[in-house]
C-alpha cells in the first residue's frame, strides 16, 4: 500500500529531527512524578502537570481500574505525555507515581529512543532503577542521569558517580557539579559553560523570579569564594578530582549508551530542571532507523509502526481495547489502510487517538517517534505486531521478561470458567501477568507469573470488575522463570524445587524455587539453554 499522500522528504526530515521520545527510569519515591510535572510546566502543559500531581491524591476517574490506582496511590497504566519545548516535540513515555512495576514498564522502554535515569541522591542506585537500566543497556539506549533531591542531606557526589560505574557498569560525565548539598546546597556549576546556577527554593524563585546564571572564569573565581566560604577548599579539591577522574564529554559515546551525562538538581524546587531539559534536547537523538531482522527501516521510508502496549477497558463506557503504536517511519494519517504483518492482510487504523490526561484527542497525523493509540475493536493487534505501508517490514519481536512472582488462580464460582479464560487471555495479552499451562493440564489450573507482585492484585481487581469473575490468588514459592531451548526432557525439571510449564506461545519455561535450584539445573543440563527473556 502506498500512503494516500506522501510528505516531501524535507517535511518528514524536519518533523523527525524535532522529535525526542524518551522514558524516565527510577525507583519509587526518587521524584519521577515531581520531575515529570516540572518538565510539563516547561512545555506549557500546565493543566497536564496538574493532572500528574493530582493523581497521587484524588482525581475524577473514568475507569474502574483507575479506582484501584486511586485507592493504592499507584499508576497501573504507563501513559504517554506529549509537549512542545522551544520547537521540539517531546514524547514522554511515563508511569507517573507508580509504586510497583510490571512488564509493561519494561516494554515502554522498547518504544523509547533515550532514557532519563532519575536517582535520589540520598539513596543512590536502587533495585528498580537497576532492572530498568538493564533493559536500556540491552537496547543500547542513551541514558541521561539526573541526581535529585540535592537540597536534602545526601551522599557524596563523587560516591554517587562512582556507584554508576560500580553498580551499573556505565561511565559518566558530570555536566554540572553541585556546590554543597543538603542545607549547604548553593547551586551547581555548569562545567561546560563555566556558569554558576544559583539555587533558590521554588518559593523564593516565585517571589523574585529566576536568577540569571553567573559566568565564571575558573575555579579560582571570586564568585566561588563568596558563595562557598568555608566549603571552598573542599569544593576545589572535589572539582579537581572530577576533572581528572571523570570521562571527557563525548557525544558519540553518549549516543551509544556508553557514557551517561550527569546533572544535579532538585526537581521539587524546580532547580536544575530547565538546564537539564535544554541539554537533553541538544544531546538526545531524534528517532532513528529501527532494526527489522537482517535489515533496518529508515525513518524516511513509507509508514511503519509497532505495537508495544495494549490496554483493554480504559473507558468502561466503551469497554474498548487500545493498542499503543510507536511510529517508526513515514507519515501516519488517520483512516490509513495499512498492512498487518503477522496476519498478512490490510487493516484500517480508523480511530487513532492521543491521550491528554484523561482526555482523548483524535490524531490526524503522526510522525516517527510519536505514540498513537489505536482503538482495536476486533482485537487483531497484539504486542509486538508490525503495521506498515510500502515494502514489507517485520520489526524485531518485543521481548517477554522473566517474572519473579508466581501464583495460582482459584475460581470461586465454577460457572464462570469461560469468563476467567477470556479475562486471563486478554489480560495476559496486555502483559498484566504471564499465564503458563501446566504439563498435561490443558487450560486448567494455570500458573501466573508477574514481574511485580502488585500485578496479582491488579489482575484480581480487573477480573472482578471487567469480567465479573471472583478469584482467589494463591502465591507460589517460585522465584525465577527461564525459557529453555536446546536438548532436554521436560520431565527432568518436574522436581521438588522446579516445575516445567509452557507459555502462551507454547514455549517451554521452567520455574525455579531458588537461585540454587536454577544454578543446579544450568550446571547439570549443559545441553539446555536457559534464558531470562524471550524475543
Ligand atoms: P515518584 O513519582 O518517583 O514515586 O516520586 P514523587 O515525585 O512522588 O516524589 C516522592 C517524594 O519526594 C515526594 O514527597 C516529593 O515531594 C519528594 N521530592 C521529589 N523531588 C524532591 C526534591 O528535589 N527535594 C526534596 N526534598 N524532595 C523531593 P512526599 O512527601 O512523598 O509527597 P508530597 O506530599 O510532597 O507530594
Amino acid at each position: 500500500m502506498v500512503p494516500t499522500w506522501s510528505p516531501t522528504s524535507a517535511q518528514l526530515h524536519k518533523e523527525v529531527e524535532r522529535r525526542r521520545t524518551f522514558a524516565i527510569i527510577s525507583h519509587p519515591d526518587a521524584g519521577k512524578t515531581t520531575l515529570t510535572e516540572k518538565l510539563l510546566l516547561y512545555g506549557g502543559a500546565i493543566h497536564l502537570a496538574g493532572a500528574v500531581k493530582a493523581k497521587k491524591n484524588q482525581r475524577n476517574t473514568t475507569s474502574d481500574w483507575m479506582e484501584l490506582e486511586k485507592q493504592r496511590g499507584i499508576s497501573i497504566s504507563a501513559s504517554v505525555l506529549q509537549f512542545e519545548y522551544h520547537g521540539i516535540r517531546i514524547n514522554l513515555l511515563d508511569t507517573p507515581g507508580h509504586k510497583d512495576f510490571s512488564e509493561d514498564t519494561y516494554r515502554t522502554l522498547i518504544a523509547a529512543d533515550a532514557a532519563v535515569m532519575l536517582i535520589d541522591a540520598a539513596k543512590g542506585v536502587e533495585p528498580q532503577t537497576r532492572k530498568l537500566f538493564e533493559v536500556c543497556r540491552m537496547r543500547g539506549l542513551p541514558i541521561f542521569t539526573f541526581m535529585n533531591k540535592m537540597d536534602r542531606p545526601c551522599r557524596e557526589p563523587l560516591e554517587l558517580i562512582d556507584e554508576l560505574e560500580k553498580v551499573l557498569g556505565i561511565r559518566s560525565c558530570p555536566m554540572t557539579w553541585p556546590l554543597g548539598r543538603g542545607d549547604r546546597f548553593r547551586g551547581v556549576l555548569d562545567r561546560e559553560k563555566n556558569e554558576i546556577l544559583l539555587f533558590q527554593t521554588e518559593g523564593e524563585a516565585n517571589v523574585k523570579g529566576r536568577l540569571a546564571p553567573r559566568a565564571i572564569s575558573n575555579s579560582n573565581d571570586q564568585a566561588f569564594e563568596e558563595l562557598l566560604g568555608d566549603d571552598l577548599e573542599g569544593f576545589r579539591a572535589e572539582l579537581e578530582l572530577v576533572d581528572i577522574a571523570g570521562d571527557p564529554f563525548d557525544l558519540k559515546r553518549v549516543l551509544k549508551g556508553e557514557l551517561s551525562p550527569v546533572f544535579f538538581g532538585s526537581a521539587m524546587n524546580n532547580f536544575g530542571v530547565e538546564r537539564f531539559l535544554e541539554e537533553f534536547i541538544r544531546m538526545a537523538p531524534p528517532p532513528m532507523e529501527r532494526p527489522a531482522g537482517d535489515t533496518t527501516r529508515n525513518t524516511s521510508d513509507p509508514f511503519s509502526g509497532f505495537i508495544f502496549k495494549i490496554q483493554a477497558n480504559m473507558d468502561p463506557a466503551h469497554r474498548d481495547r487500545v493498542a499503543f503504536m510507536r511510529v517508526c517511519s513515514g507519515k501516519f494519517e488517520r483512516q490509513m489502510q495499512v498492512r498487518h504483518a503477522r496476519l498478512d492482510r490490510d487493516i484500517k487504523l480508523g480511530m487513532p487517538v492521543q491521550f491528554f490526561g484523561q482526555e482523548r484527542v483524535v490524531v490526524e497525523e503522526a510522525w516517527p517517534g510519536d505514540i498513537v493509540g489505536v482503538i482495536d475493536t476486533t482485537g487483531s493487534l497484539r504486542i509486538g505486531d508490525t503495521v506498515y505501508s510500502g515494502p514489507r517490514v517485520v520489526f524485531d519481536p518485543v521481548p517477554s521478561f522473566s517474572p519473579e512472582h508466581f501464583a495460582t488462580v482459584l475460581i470461586l464460582d465454577p460457572m464462570k470458567r469461560k469468563q476467567l479464560k477470556k479475562g486471563l487471555e486478554q489480560l495476559s495479552e496486555e502483559g498484566v501477568v504471564q499465564v503458563y499451562a501446566q504439563r498435561g493440564m490443558g487450560d486448567r489450573e494455570p500458573i501466573l507469573g508477574a514481574v511485580g507482585a502488585l500485578q496479582f492484585e491488579v489482575l484480581q481487581f480487573r477480573l472482578k470488575s471487567e469480567y465479573g469473575v471472583d478469584v482467589r490468588i494463591e502465591r507460589l514459592s517460585y522465584a525465577h522463570a527461564r525459557w529453555v531451548s536446546g536438548t532436554f526432557d521436560p520431565a527432568q525439571f518436574d522436581r521438588e524445587d522446579s516445575r516445567c510449564v509452557t507459555d502462551r506461545d507454547g514455549r517451554t519455561v521452567v520455574l525455579f524455587n531458588s537461585d540454587w535450584a536454577l544454578r543446579w539445573a544450568t550446571e547439570n543440563y549443559p545441553q539446555a539453554k536457559f534464558e531470562s527473556k524471550t524475543g
